[in-house]
């Protein structure tokens, strides 16, 4: 059985075909059309087509869409999703229309989530706390055995507790959110401010004049640069504080950490020790374990396609 899960990014787009056993084939990318809902309709329904086609899987063997969205999901409604500027769009009435299946839609960290809860680091637990970092900070949660939903299912919307007090603006138009100083999208900036204020330094050595990204930041590191270890400690105290917060609320067993930069073992391997040290009633409280994404950066795709595998 052949599905579609869909992941979509503030960036870009990603499709891949997904099997019954949430094992990923062939994914395709297409740039995301910002603001424009009808467009962004077409686009994935040629994605979702050009997906098959390239996969060698014809479309009327494909049983099913599903697609997270960076934003607050209600139902078949994307209501709020500001870094792409839907409010209250009928996602699944117009894809379904489009493409003639059946269509899904979820909170992208909720389908992540729901990805490595079903066939991933989170399988066999009941209580859970995804965290993915990327452009903003998702957060979802498995409470007791459930997903939790809130109230219009607007719950799980971590990445904008405010925890600091330094007037940064967050796109939510709020100000000081987590996701501002712990998403992968902070990480970078702080690179770059590195490189301006080291100009001869080793990352901007690696960087050769262009754009620092993630890699050459980690290579930096890897090669024993003092700066970055500086730039990595300070990220990952702000990562501690919003997980500390998350712990505080849940007490999950496992904090699971997505997007690609937590597949690295040196921005990870301090998080849990941190967390448990930091987290009320230290010892006398249960352990939390945190753990990088079975599925790393493809948990989206594959928690999409979750939303319409039986
Ligand atoms: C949104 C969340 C989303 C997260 C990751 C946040 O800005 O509010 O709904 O899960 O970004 O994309």
């Amino acid at each position: 059985m052949y599905y579609l899960g869909l992941d979509i990014g503030g960036m870009s787009i990603k499709c891949g075909v997904v099997n019954e056993k949430g094992q990923l084939g062939y994914v395709c990318r297409a740039v995301t059309p910002i603001g424009d809902f009808p467009t962004a309709i077409r686009v994935i329904d040629e994605l979702c087509r050009e997906t098959a086609r390239k996969a060698g899987i014809p479309w009327q063997d494909v049983q099913g869409i599903g697609a997270g969205a960076p934003g607050t999901v209600c139902g078949d409604i994307v209501t709020y999703a500001t870094n792409l500027g839907w409010y209250n769009v009928p996602f699944v009435e117009e894809l379904s229309r489009a493409t003639g299946k059946r269509v899904a839609v979820g909170n992208d960290a909720n389908c992540a989530l729901l990805a490595e809860w079903r066939f991933g680091s989170a399988k066999g637990y009941d209580n859970v706390a995804m965290i993915t970092l990327g452009t903003g900070v998702g957060t979802a949660f498995i409470c007791d055995g459930r997903l939790l939903l809130g109230n219009g299912a607007a719950c799980g919307e971590g990445g904008h507790m405010r925890i600091k007090n330094l007037g940064r603006k967050c796109n939510c138009g709020r100000e000081d959110c987590w996701e501002i100083y712990a998403s992968a999208s902070s990480l970078q900036e702080r690179a770059a401010a590195l490189v301006e204020r080291e100009p001869m330094g080793l990352l901007a050595r690696l960087s050769g004049g262009q754009k620092v990204d993630g890699l050459t930041f980690f290579r930096a590191l890897a090669e024993g640069d003092e700066s970055c270890r500086q730039v990595l400690l300070e990220f990952q105290e702000d990562v501690v504080d919003g997980l500390v917060n998350i712990a505080n609320l849940f007490r999950p067993k496992l904090i699971v950490m997505g997007g690609g930069i937590c597949a690295q073992p040196t921005l990870l391997a301090p998080l849990e020790f941190m967390v448990n040290a930091r987290t009320l009633g230290g010892k006398n409280n249960p352990h939390v374990e945190v753990t990088a994404a079975t599925f790393d950066n493809d948990a989206g795709i594959i928690g999409g396609a979750c939303l319409v595998i039986e």
